[in-house]
């Protein structure tokens, strides 16, 4: 009998599996679903950064001026649940009451502005911990990447210093030095990193001539870049990693756990399937595997390959086809 127990983010998860972030996370009864199904924590939807401002613009629109400090900043805490992202609390505070495993909120922003206050409602609905979405294309040519990142570090520190919950950010690939982003961000005192945030794709129909998004739905293939990432940055950050993106099957689960994630998440795969009946299958799988390898708990083969381990043993600096090509006939 193997020990599927694990932990993230400082939380007690029942297995190394997660839902990410998606409308089946929105929705209490699918929440409650998921977990009959055995999931081991959820991250619920998003609720976006101009959401809640929104609601601290209109707020603060309707005082008068001689507002002293402490009265604004005890109304922007309050704000956000009396004049909507109420029901992103309210959603959150049923899902608390309908299920045990741990809930991670999650907000999709960029900046830190007074929005950050409400990171304490969602603390005291009874989430568990919260993820940062950092959600940002940069379009403005005058902002160098060290702006843009000196931006997103700040919101973190902002965040931080709101509340006592785990904090995790979700990354996209795109920075020009991720391992140095990630380190300032680990040494603020983030507890995970999520590989990774992915974006709505960008396609044109040509008999249209018009842009449009494509479907969002990841493929296997989608895993070999977290893969990687995960590999490269578990040794090099003290939080914990999860790799998001890719995972269908239970063999994504168990190279997620072999470079060394603390957990996997899951999303596309619950849509392609449309059945929640693939939790229990990647879970059954893992557990075979372990079984078959004389592995009994996660820890036994957790991080058990790295980068030493690429077979020409040298890292992943180069990461180009001359070798691969040279190969081939
Ligand atoms: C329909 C849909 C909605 C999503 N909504 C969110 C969201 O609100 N916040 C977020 O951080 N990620 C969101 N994601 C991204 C997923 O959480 C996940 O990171 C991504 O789909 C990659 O994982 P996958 O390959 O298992 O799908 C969404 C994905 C899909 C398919």
């Amino acid at each position: 009998m193997v020990d599927l127990k694990t932990s993230f983010l400082g939380l007690e998860l029942k297995n190394p599996l997660v839902v990410s972030s998606c409308p089946f996370s929105s929705d209490p009864e699918s929440v409650a679903q998921l977990e009959q199904a055995g999931i081991g924590a959820v991250v619920m939807r998003s609720i976006f950064e101009e959401q809640i401002r929104e609601d601290v613009a209109t707020m603060e629109a309707s005082l008068d001026g001689d507002t002293s400090a402490a009265a604004m900043e005890y109304l922007r805490t309050g704000l956000a649940g009396r004049f909507g992202a109420e029901s992103y609390l309210d959603t959150l505070a049923d899902m608390r009451r309908r299920v045990k495993i741990p809930l991670v909120a999650s907000v999709n922003c960029v900046e830190a502005s007074n929005w950050v206050a409400y990171a304490k409602k969602i603390e005291r609905v009874g989430a568990d911990a919260l993820e940062l979405n950092l959600y940002h294309m940069p379009v403005d040519p005058a902002e160098d990447a060290s702006h843009v990142e000196g931006r997103r570090l700040a919101l973190i520190k902002a965040v931080l210093r709101e509340t006592q919950m785990p904090v995790s950010i979700k990354l996209s690939p795109h920075y020009t030095s991720l391992l140095s982003f990630a380190r300032a961000a680990d040494a603020l005192g983030v507890k995970g990193m999520v590989l990774f945030n992915r974006f709505l794709q960008t396609d044109v129909d040509v008999e249209k001539e018009e842009m449009f998004f494509a479907p969002e739905y990841s493929t296997p293939s989608t895993l070999h870049s977290q893969l990687r990432w995960a590999a490269v940055l578990r040794n090099r950050v003290k939080c914990n990693i999860a790799v998001s993106g890719g995972i269908h099957a239970w063999d994504g689960l168990v190279k997620a756990l072999l470079v060394g994630a603390n957990v996997g998440y899951v999303c596309s795969a619950l849509y392609v399937r449309d059945d929640f009946c693939v939790i229990g299958e990647i879970l059954a799988g893992l557990a075979d595997w372990m079984g078959r390898k004389g592995y009994h708990c996660i820890d036994d083969f957790r991080g058990k390959l790295g980068e030493r381990d690429l077979t020409d043993g040298k890292g992943f600096e180069r990461v180009q086809y001359v070798k691969t090509a040279a190969r081939i006939k």
